[in-house]
């Protein structure tokens, strides 16, 4: 059997080698404390399920959903840009449901890159923004992120001749997986470049509910002009502990989503609708459950900071998302940090190159573990150095 070349060109999975070393070890009965994945360990709020279970009965929603998200879902995900960051989105031309923010950027590749197109992609950053180029048949080119630049991805210095070919960008603030965070002046000079070189900014606002010490996300879509070039994606994922729900939408410039809409209804059917009801509640109904759920990853960040700073090793304390980043101590890479963790304290963190060459020297710390838990590897990790 012959596979696509496309598929031989991706780069090996970032959690392979480290799950089957984990794997291996757990089969021996190790107790093995993962603080890999940021997904929420705490359940849906049950308001959500209620919603679900009431929507799941309802016969109407056992059919094929619409492609481009139920009426209802769309005009619920505009009212929720109103309420939350005070923007305009047309439900009908400005919104897009989305079977999770993941899908939607790997579809992206597929309305606006064609082989040999370059995307601009951060030096650190979800790995899907790498990988649905390949998948595309594009390039990517990742700009620089430095400590010292707060970690903002440095689009300006593209040179010329990568420019002339790049069609997309992507930007993600409050971002994974170095939690940094980016004010206005920097979203109105990402806006200016991509009117100038006609290139669509993807904004992925996957932790825009995640906020710490009173910060609060915005919208880059709260910018002027923002919607000429950009759309900004948002989940239900980490805000309301959702990410087995797969549910999402993208909203802003209508040329784009009308492209990926176009893509969507040629491989995928939607979003099931009684999810989209529930994913409804979660939106229109009462927010107080994601105070709770900061007051709890801000705790959690303050036990990992005091830990951290005990034993040395160096970070400064996110404002928000649910990771921390730390710096590797001297002597060591960031896979070579990764793996002495695992082996030395049977601690599963990802190494930061494996999310773009801007993240070699860290490792990305995850705060979706329960605080005993998150306790106990930071002591392990403190013993095996
Ligand atoms: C920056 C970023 N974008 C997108 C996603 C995917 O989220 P979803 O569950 O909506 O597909 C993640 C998940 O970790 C993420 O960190």
């Amino acid at each position: 059997m012959r596979t696509a070349n496309r598929i031989a060109n991706l780069p090996p999975y970032l959690f392979a080698e480290i799950d089957r070393k984990a794997g291996l070890k757990r089969a021996q009965g190790i107790d093995v404390i993962s603080l890999g994945i940021g997904d929420p360990d705490r359940p849906t709020p049950e308001r959500i399920v209620q919603a679900m279970g009431r929507a799941i009965h309802d016969p109407a929603n056992h059919r094929y959903p619409s492609y481009y998200g139920a009426q209802k879902y769309r005009e619920a995900c505009s009212a929720w840009m109103k309420r939350r960051f005070g923007v305009d989105v047309d439900p009908d031309t400005e919104t897009l449901a989305l079977i999770g923010s993941k899908e939607g950027i790997a579809h992206l590749f597929l309305a606006f890159v064609d082989p040999g197109d370059v995307t601009l992609v951060p030096g650190a950053g979800y790995p899907v923004y790498h990988t649905g180029g390949i998948l595309a048949g594009g390039e990517t080119y990742f700009m620089p992120m430095t400590e010292e630049n707060g970690f903002l991805a440095d689009f300006e210095s593209t040179p010329k001749d990568v420019l002339a070919r790049a069609k997309m960008m992507f930007l993600s603030y409050p971002n994974n997986p170095t939690s940094a965070i980016a004010n206005e002046e920097y979203f109105d000079r990402a806006i200016a470049f991509a009117r100038e070189h006609d290139i669509l900014l993807v904004h992925d606002n996957a932790y825009s509910e995640i906020g710490f010490d009173g910060y609060v996300p915005p919208s880059f879509l709260e910018r002027p002009g923002a919607k000429d070039v950009a759309i900004e994606l948002f989940s239900c994922s980490k805000a309301y502990n959702m990410t087995g729900w797969r549910v999402a939408f993208a909203c802003g410039n209508a040329t784009a989503l009308k492209a990926l809409g176009t893509v969507k209804s040629n491989i995928d059917s939607g979003v099931f609708t009684a999810v989209q009801d529930a994913a409804i509640e979660a939106f229109a109904g009462p927010q107080s459950e994601i105070d709770a759920l900061c007051a709890l990853y801000q705790r959690r960040r303050d036990l990992v900071m005091e830990a951290l700073g005990k034993i040395g090793i160096e970070a400064h304390p996110p404002e928000a998302t649910i990771y921390v980043w730390p710096k590797v101590p001297a002597g060591y890479t960031s896979a070579s940090f990764a793996e002495h963790i695992l082996e030395k304290a049977n601690v599963i963190v990802p190494a930061g190159s494996a999310y773009g060459p801007s993240g070699e020297g860290y490792i990305r710390i995850s705060l979706t573990t329960p605080d005993d838990r998150l306790a106990e590897a930071i002591l392990r990790i403190e013993a095996s150095l």
